[in-house]
C-alpha cells in the first residue's frame, strides 16, 4: 500500500471547531463542560455507498435534544451536514459511522451553572468504517441479557451521558452477548444502544412507545413507518422478557446495526433460537430504504 494511503487508513481526518486535522490531533480542553459534566449531546450516522443514512431524522433529533437543555449549536444543521459529507469524503468513507459532539463548550473554570460569558459550544465530528450491510451478526442473530434501567429520567435526549449503558454493555460483553435489555417496572424499555422490537405470536410488531423513558431511535420510526406501509400490524407499548421469550421473534434497530435478530435473551432461546422471516424482511426493506434516501 502507497505510504499515503496507509496514512489514510490508520490516522483519519477529524472535525474539531471549524478544522479537519488528524484524529490523532483532535482535541479539545480538559475545562470542556462535555468532559466535565457529559454536558452535550451526540448522534450517529450510518454511512452507505459513501452517503448519510436517514440524516434529517439525526439533525432533527439533535436540534431536538440541544433545544431541550438549552445548548444553541455552533453551526446551522444545513452546515453540520455540510461538514458530515466533507469528512466522509475526506476519509473516502464507504461504509461505517459518522459520530458527532456538540457540547456546551469550555469555560474558564469548572462552574455547574451554564458560562456566563460568550462561550463558544464545542463541535467534534469523527468517522468509522463498519461493515453494516453484510454483518455477520444479521445473520447469526444476536444474544442480549438485561440489566436494571438506571438511567436518569431524560432517556429522550441524546445526552453523552452514558456511564448505565457503558456499565450494561460491558455486563452484556463479560456475559459473551452483544446487547443490554435494560428493565424498569419489569417492562424493557430498550438496549443500551438500540430500540427493542418483538413478534408476538399472533404476528403484531411491537415496540415502546416514545416517551421520557427512551430515546426516539431513528431505525426506530423509520422500521414502524416502513412496517406500517406494508400493512403490518405495530403497537407502540411497553412487553416484558417473558413476553419476549413467548414471542415469535426478537430484534433490535439502530444507525449502527440496522435491523438485527435477537436469538437468546439471559440464555433462553427466543422461539427456535434463529433469526426469523420478518426480522430479515424488515432488515432488507430498511437495507433498500436506506440506500434509496442517503444523501
Ligand atoms: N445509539 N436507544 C439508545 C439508548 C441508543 O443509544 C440508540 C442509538 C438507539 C437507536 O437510535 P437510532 O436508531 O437513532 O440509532 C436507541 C447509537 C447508535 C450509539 O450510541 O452508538
Amino acid at each position: 500500500m502507497p505510504a499515503r494511503q496507509q496514512e489514510i487508513h490508520l490516522d483519519p481526518i477529524a472535525y474539531v471547531n471549524g478544522s479537519f486535522v488528524p484524529l490523532s490531533d483532535a482535541k479539545v480542553s480538559i475545562l470542556d463542560r462535555g468532559f466535565l459534566f457529559a454536558d452535550g449531546i451526540y448522534e450517529v450516522a450510518a454511512v452507505l455507498d459513501g452517503k448519510l443514512v436517514d440524516n434529517a431524522s439525526h439533525l432533527a433529533r439533535l436540534e431536538r435534544s440541544v433545544g431541550e437543555i438549552a445548548l444553541k449549536l455552533p453551526e446551522t444543521v444545513a452546515r453540520i451536514q455540510e461538514i458530515q459529507k466533507e469528512l466522509v469524503a475526506r476519509n473516502k468513507l464507504v461504509s461505517g459511522l459518522v459520530y458527532l459532539e456538540v457540547t456546551r463548550g469550555a469555560d474558564k473554570a469548572r462552574d455547574f451553572a451554564f458560562p456566563k460569558g460568550d462561550v463558544r459550544p464545542t463541535l467534534i465530528m469523527f468517522t468509522s468504517e463498519k461493515e453494516i450491510v453484510d454483518a455477520p451478526s444479521a445473520r447469526t442473530g444476536i444474544n442480549v441479557i438485561t440489566v436494571p434501567d438506571i438511567r436518569w429520567a431524560r432517556r429522550d435526549i441524546k445526552s453523552v451521558a452514558l456511564l448505565a449503558q457503558v456499565l450494561a454493555k460491558q455486563a452484556a460483553a463479560e456475559a459473551g452477548a452483544s446487547e443490554a435489555w435494560m428493565i424498569e417496572d419489569g417492562f424493557v424499555t430498550e438496549g443500551g444502544s438500540s430500540s427493542a422490537f418483538i413478534l408476538t405470536q399472533d404476528d403484531v410488531i411491537v415496540t415502546r412507545q416514545n416517551s421520557n423513558a427512551i430515546l426516539p431511535g431513528c431505525t426506530r420510526k423509520a422500521v414502524v413507518a416502513l412496517a406500517e406501509e406494508r400493512q403490518l400490524r405495530v403497537e407502540e407499548r411497553p412487553f416484558t422478557v417473558t413476553e419476549a421469550l413467548a414471542a415469535k421473534e426478537a430484534f433490535i434497530t439502530s444507525a449502527s446495526v440496522f435491523v438485527q435478530p435477537v436469538v437468546a435473551i439471559d440464555g433462553n432461546k427466543v422461539a427456535n433460537g434463529k433469526p426469523g422471516p420478518v426480522a430479515r424482511r424488515l432488515r432488507e426493506i430498511y437495507v433498500d430504504f436506506a440506500k434509496a434516501t442517503a444523501v
